[in-house]
């Protein structure tokens, strides 16, 4: 079985203008325009190992383009010196399509996101974002290329400039035209197997996974972009639901950081979209995750799935799957309908 996959993507480069099939066209913020020279810049910036504590760790060590931008097998993200969060890294691909990132959604775009791990105690761990702008300050390659797309180097440089940067890049790694795709939208009979086409029908029908897991007249993201509660992790906590969301309250409005807490203790990540609404009715909600990339191992899906969902999920797929924890339990909480 394969692990990692050679992705059969298509990345869209800058300038294309169809999507690939099965894609809407990417947003692309009025305020954040594409060039190459941005794409570029972002994409080093990206990788760039400098701007962490260590000097070890850079976006793409969690995100890493040979595992479809996620941090497969790991059922928790590792940051600086072996530190653990709380989660997984969700895939770059596609995220250019999200209404929110992070799986609570407590970001509101690809700029606003790329600005906390650099500053996360178990990520990359920096006490604030200056050494990023020094290390910048001091490279003639970045001086060059801030002054050639934003038209300030050296000390001019900020934050917002270096985080629309990565965005721009991040915008540029899109995953579409899968066996689904050409069967779904292109109009293929061949592109699927029909135990995979059998799979999809439960998927449309008994299984109903396509109640969140949405496709579209003309494109499918498989996410409704909604959260939802399907009792993963937060069943666990049992009684102390109520406690640890009071707790949460208190401590939100004395001020503390929900971006550290909840990726540094594992009971309040499983509070979820609470923690950033602070709504009852969000507990234990979730971000639907987008299900394209989930595996590419066809028919040999790395999960505890049912044979049926399994293939069908792996045929929009290029990494492996993962529960968002190691107590995530997605199917037995989903019920796959038996194979038919
Ligand atoms: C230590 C591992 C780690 C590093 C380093 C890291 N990330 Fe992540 N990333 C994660 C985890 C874990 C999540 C999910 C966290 C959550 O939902 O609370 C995430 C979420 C994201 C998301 C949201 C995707 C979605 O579907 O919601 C994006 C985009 C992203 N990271 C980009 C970046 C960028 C850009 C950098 C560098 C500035 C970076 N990450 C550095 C682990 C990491
Ligand atoms: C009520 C909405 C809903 C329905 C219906 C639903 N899902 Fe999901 N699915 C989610 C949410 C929310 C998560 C994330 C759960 C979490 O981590 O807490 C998820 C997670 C997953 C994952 C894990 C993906 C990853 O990247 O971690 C897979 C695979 C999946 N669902 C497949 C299915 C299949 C197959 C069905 C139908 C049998 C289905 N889902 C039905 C909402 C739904």
């Amino acid at each position: 079985m394969r692990k990692y996959l050679i992705l059969p993507l298509a990345l869209i480069a800058f300038g294309s203008t169809a999507a690939p099939l099965g894609l809407p066209e990417v947003p692309i913020p009025a305020d954040n325009p594409q060039s190459d020279a941005k794409i570029a810049l972002g994409e080093k910036l990206f990788t760039d190992t400098r701007f962490s504590a260590t000097g070890e760790v850079s976006c793409s060590t969690c995100h890493d383009p040979k595992k479809a931008f996620t941090d497969s097998p790991l059922q928790v993200s590792e940051g600086i010196e072996g530190l653990t969060g709380t989660r997984n890294a969700p895939t770059v691909l596609n995220a250019a399509y999200n209404r929110t990132q992070f799986w609570d959604g407590r970001s509101p775009s690809l700029e606003d996101q790329a600005r906390h791990p650099f500053v996360n105690p178990v990520e990359m761990g920096l006490r604030d974002h200056q050494p990023i702008l020094d290390t910048i300050a001091g490279d003639d390659d970045y001086r060059q290329a801030f002054q050639e797309v934003f038209g300030k180097s050296g000390d001019q440089v900020s934050m917002d400039e270096v985080l629309r940067a990565i965005a721009a890049f991040e915008r540029t790694r899109i995953a579409g035209d899968s066996p689904f795709d050409r069967f779904w939208f292109g109009g293929d009979e061949s592109a699927l197997t029909e135990a995979q086409k059998r799979g999809f029908d439960v998927f449309m029908n008994q299984g109903r996974c396509v109640a969140c897991h949405t496709i579209e007249q003309d494109h499918a993201l498989f996410t409704d972009h909604k959260f939802h509660n399907i009792g993963v992790g937060v069943n666990d906590l049992g009684d102390k639901v109520a406690p640890l969301a009071q707790a949460f309250l208190k401590a939100k409005a004395e001020g503390i950081d929900v971006d550290v807490a909840v990726l540094s203790d594992a009971d309040t990540s499983h509070l979820g979209r609470f923690a950033v609404s602070d709504e009852l009715s969000d507990l234990g909600g979730f971000k639907t995750p987008t299900l394209r990339n989930v595996d590419l191992t066809a028919p040999t899906c790395t999960t505890a799935v049912s044979t049926t969902c399994a293939m069908w999920s792996c045929t929009t797929t290029t990494a492996a799957p993962r529960p968002r924890t190691s107590r995530s339990r997605p199917f037995s909480a989903v019920q796959c309908a038996p194979s038919i």
